[in-house]
């Protein structure tokens, strides 16, 4: 047998992900030895309580309150404390004292993600993070790596299973979106505060970390334009179906090309948007994540599979340290963050895609036409149109139009909108809903 170098892991935080990273670093340490060239040796685990109960039952000696002096000495950090402090200090000072890191903080690298590659650049250290973006699949290191000699076009992603799970089971049942919610709560699926995932936030910290890779530019996050699913209800996901969709919390980033006035530029955006039943990710069920990559040279790939839960995360984490462990014995910065080529971020006003308004209207003759007429001012062009009438309990009837238009910018569809908004025919514009995957 070869006498390999041992390395010192440091693992700071023992949550879902962190105490199975612990058991996996501990029950496979020979095959992971064999694998990484090295012997990893899990020096110690930093935990708040060492008393906590925990999923996973860990060796009592390993864990410290420490993370400071565990970091000290280490030569791989593996980060999964999350939040921003004091994740941010110990990544910084992991990678002066040398370590390499790994970590799984979307939240820390999607706002702090520049500071810290360009402190791993100054030392040429590692940090690796395959983990934040849909748990198990991989898809950083195929951004970063497998693709480097390709032209991303474009990415959709289904990035958040819990939004997935409410959105799958409403399409699915019928059922309302409060019903779900409670329902993915009890299962543990959504957090007791569920604002981050309903809101569509964590779909936008893994959105501007995928556009970062994709297009070797920096996107800070408050340039992703974020919308979260709380607005949809059983009757947009009725009107999606019969109009051929499903609805899905989709992060999509995009190439914009140069048009008139407007130079190149991309576009990063989370919201709810419908897909055709056609689509392969239509097909992505449950608390399931995919991500759907256009290249030019390599065409369409999907990307499928958990995009949460402990052991799941655990699985990227340790393809990450064994990756760490094999380029902190051979030396050289590894593949590094290909964030220079700055490019201009659009305002969602920019893209350009098919939309379906579902308007409630006051049911008299014209109404059609002036709905039709305000469109056409607008510029948006109609595809489909559909008509339900219902008597209402003070005698008179309302018309419910769904309205699936062609191709147009949003600028010229919101301004179109606001007007219909405006219109003394239009009761409430109910949904505007963007479709994408064209
Ligand atoms: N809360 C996330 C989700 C998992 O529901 O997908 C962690 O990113």
């Amino acid at each position: 047998m070869i006498d390999h170098r041992t390395l010192r892991v440091a693992l700071l935080g023992a949550g879902s992900v962190g105490s199975q990273v612990a058991r996996l670093l501990l029950e496979h340490a020979d095959e992971l030895e064999e694998r990484a060239g090295a012997r990893l040796e899990l020096a110690g685990i930093a935990v708040r309580d060492v008393d906590a109960p925990r999923d996973v039952e860990l060796p009592r000696e390993l864990l410290t309150t420490d993370a400071h002096e565990l970091i000290v000495g280490s030569d791989i950090v593996i980060e999964l404390m999350g939040g921003i402090e004091p994740a941010r200090t110990h990544i910084l000072d992991a990678l002066q004292s040398g370590a390499d890191v790994v970590t799984g903080n979307k939240a820390l690298l999607a706002t702090h993600g520049a500071e810290i590659f360009d402190a791993a650049d100054q030392v040429g250290a590692s940090v690796s993070y395959e983990a934040a973006v849909a748990a198990a699949i991989p898809i950083v290191r195929p951004l970063k790596d497998s693709l480097a000699g390709d032209f991303v076009t474009r990415i959709f992603g289904i990035v958040n299973g819990t939004t997935n799970y409410i959105l799958d089971r409403m399409d699915r049942e019928g059922a309302e979106f409060d019903a779900v919610l409670a329902d993915a709560q009890a299962l543990g699926y959504a957090e007791a505060d569920p604002t981050a995932d309903v809101e569509g936030h964590d779909a936008a910290q893994k959105a501007a970390i995928l556009a970062s890779l994709a297009f070797h530019t920096h996107v800070p996050l408050e340039r992703v334009h974020c919308e979260g699913i709380t607005s949809i209800d059983a009757a947009a996901i009725e009107n999606a179906k019969k109009a051929g969709f499903v609805i899905k919390l989709l992060a999509t980033c995009e190439r914009l090309p140069a048009e008139g006035d407007d130079e190149a530029a991309i576009s990063v955006r989370v919201y709810p948007a419908l897909v055709s039943r056609e689509h392969p990710l239509a097909s992505v069920h449950g608390g399931n994540n995919a991500v759907y990559v256009e290249a030019a040279a390599a065409g369409p790939l999907m990307f499928y599979g958990a995009g949460a839960g402990g052991v799941e995360t655990a699985s990227a984490i340790l393809g990450d340290v064994v990756s760490a462990a094999r380029r902190h014995i051979a030396g050289g910065v590894g593949v590094g963050e290909s964030a220079r080529g700055d490019q201009p971020i659009a305002e969602i006003g920019r893209i350009t895609t098919r939309y379906q308004i579902t308007l409630d209207v006051t049911d008299e003759q014209g109404v059609l036409a002036t709905v039709a007429g305000i469109l056409s001012q607008g510029g948006v062009s109609v595809a489909t149109i559909e008509q339900t009438v219902s008597e209402q309990p003070d005698g008179t009837s309302r018309a419910r139009l769904v309205i699936g238009t062609h191709k147009a910018r949003e600028l010229a569809l919101s301004t179109t909108v606001e007007r219909l908004a405006e219109s003394v025919v239009v009761e409430r514009v109910v949904t505007v809903l963007r479709v994408e995957g064209d």
